[in-house]
């Protein structure tokens, strides 16, 4: 086994996702490890998470920083120190400057609970369900400036039934969310992922 691509995770609750990824990395063969946790949020359920995995973790609050910009570069300076190669943004509710997106371009993912480029932003059950879609899921990204924004890795569906509301849905995505990320992150570590343009290329 080649030794484990270190990553850093970025949270700011519950940490459904970083659980997911605390899982999947637990495998042997899983070629990469969470070298770092970082909450813009102390109370962020997902640092217990990462406490109980003996996962090295801090709290960096963006209330601390006069501009995003300070902000980010203290986010760098711990990830970079940390040895991380990839940096998955897992529920992280902060808007990451262009310093950064530019600074970790193509080392940077994000997750969102929608079929991008449908349904950006912070509502995406509420507008799927508003829209009358028949299907909605989760999208794994390479981010940019632009929220939301970035080549896709990989996508989950799942199907909108007439009984569905945001709280249903949520947890259907959210399940498949739990899914593709590790992939996502796994196919990454193998060097497998090939951007061209806006589109993701994996061998
Ligand atoms: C998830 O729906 C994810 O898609 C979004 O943040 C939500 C909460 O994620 N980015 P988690 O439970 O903190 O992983």
């Amino acid at each position: 086994m080649t030794e484990k691509l270190p990553i850093a995770v970025l949270i700011s609750g519950y940490g459904t996702n970083l659980q997911a990824i605390i899982n999947a990395a637990k495998s042997p063969d899983y070629p990469a490890k969470i070298a770092l946790v970082i909450s813009n949020k102390a109370d962020a359920y997902g640092l217990k998470r990462a406490e109980a995995a003996g996962i090295p973790h801090k709290v960096i609050s963006h209330k601390d920083y006069s501009s995003r910009e300070e902000f980010d570069a203290a986010l760098d300076a711990e990830i970079t120190a940390s040895g991380a190669k990839l940096v998955c943004l897992a529920g992280f509710m902060r808007l990451m400057s262009a310093w950064f997106v530019n600074k970790w371009q193509d080392r940077l993912m994000n997750i969102h609970p929608s079929l991008l480029p449908s349904f950006k932003g912070t509502h995406a059950h509420e507008a799927a369900i508003a829209a009358g879609v028949k299907f909605s899921g989760c999208t794994v990204h390479f981010v940019r400036a632009e929220m939301d924004e970035g080549p896709i890795i990989i996508q989950a569906a799942v199907p909108v039934l007439d009984s569905d509301n945001a709280a249903s849905l949520n947890d259907k995505v959210l399940a498949q969310e739990c899914v593709i990320y590790p992939e996502a992150i796994k196919r990454f570590a193998q060097g497998r992922l090939k951007i061209e343009g806006n589109r993701v290329f994996c061998n």
